[in-house]
């Protein structure tokens, strides 16, 4: 298929198909899939709303574009670049258009794949009405307002079975503060590696998630809404060594200058999420 990328200038062929490891978020956008891959390696995210994705560019733009930007601090976006997939541009193909990123799950074989929606409420003063009406219950009746977070989805590889267990939207709206600690479990191995290899240790999810606390602790560039913590392991690993697990920090469609401001609402739950991680890891999943 051939697409153009950016401003249309540069024209190449791409060879997309429907993205198979997504977790959470929407699965379609109109009359096709929302998300895509190409074996290059890319992950596009179909246009769902023109606002709402100019404005994730733009942070995507703003993260890795080395001019200096007047509302956000340059040091702050160099040091949140490794917690972020690549920024490709936007692509275009008759009416759908799509954002560019580095596939976060590109290098594993059986991807393991959780979304955790950030944030103690993901609603915004300045949103609009049914962004709010939609969003405020959802906020009180899963574990968003509670832990910080809450689970809008993942998979998890089972080595016995030969397939992946899926938790999806339900799933996740269901699991309360009680229940959490055994739904990371069940993320965290696939039969053959425990949650300790992929949560504890220096490489381990809860340190990329120290180090990514640590960034938000500084910042004063950026408030998150809904955006969410993305964590990958290897599913097909059969020792602690290949686990190979990656945090991503996505899903600007509801981020915005802080104007000087930290983002403590994030911060809750990121702080919390790593709390409960080192538990779950530790074998302790009550
Ligand atoms: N860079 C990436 N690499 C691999 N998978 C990704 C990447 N970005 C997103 N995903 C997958 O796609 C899902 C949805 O992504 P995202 O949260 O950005 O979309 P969304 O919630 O539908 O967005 P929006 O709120 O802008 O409508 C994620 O849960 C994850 O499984
Ligand atoms: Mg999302």
């Amino acid at each position: 298929m051939a697409l153009s990328i950016g401003n249309a200038e540069a024209s190449q062929d791409v060879d997309l198909k429907p993205c198979g490891h997504q977790v959470g978020g929407h699965f379609s956008s109109g009359k096709h899939a929302a998300t895509f891959v190409d074996s290059s390696g890319k992950f596009y995210k179909a246009f769902q709303d023109d606002i709402r994705s100019a404005r994730e560019a733009g942070i995507y733009e703003a993260i890795f574009n080395d001019s200096e930007e007047a509302d956000v601090c340059k040091e702050d976006m160099m040091a949140f670049r490794p917690f972020v997939p690549k920024y490709f541009g936007i692509l275009v193909n008759g009416d759908l258009k799509m954002l560019a990123l580095e596939d976060t799950c590109k290098d594993y074989k059986k991807p393991c794949v959780l979304d955790a929606k950030m944030g103690l409420t993901t609603i915004y003063e300045w949103a609009d009405a049914k962004y709010k009406a939609k969003n405020a219950d959802k906020d009180l009746v899963t574990t968003q307002s509670k832990l910080g977070f809450r689970v809008t989805g993942f998979k998890v590889w089972q080595a016995d079975k030969g397939e992946y267990f899926v938790a999806d939207r339900h799933y996740g709206k269901e699991l309360t503060p009680q229940t959490m600690p055994a739904a990371l479990a069940k993320f965290g191995t696939n039969g053959l590696v425990s949650p300790f290899d992929v949560y504890c240790g220096s490489k381990g999810a809860v340190a990329q998630i120290h180090a990514l606390k640590k960034w938000f602790e500084t910042q004063q560039s950026l408030l998150f809404f809904a955006a969410s913590v993305l964590i990958v392991y290897e599913g097909a690993a059969t020792r602690a060594e290949d686990v190979n697990v990656a945090i991503r920090f996505i899903d600007f469609a509801h981020t915005f200058p802080s104007k000087g401001n930290r983002d403590d609402n994030v911060l809750a739950g990121i702080t919390r999420l790593a709390e409960l991680l080192q538990r779950v890891g530790e074998g302790d999943t009550q």
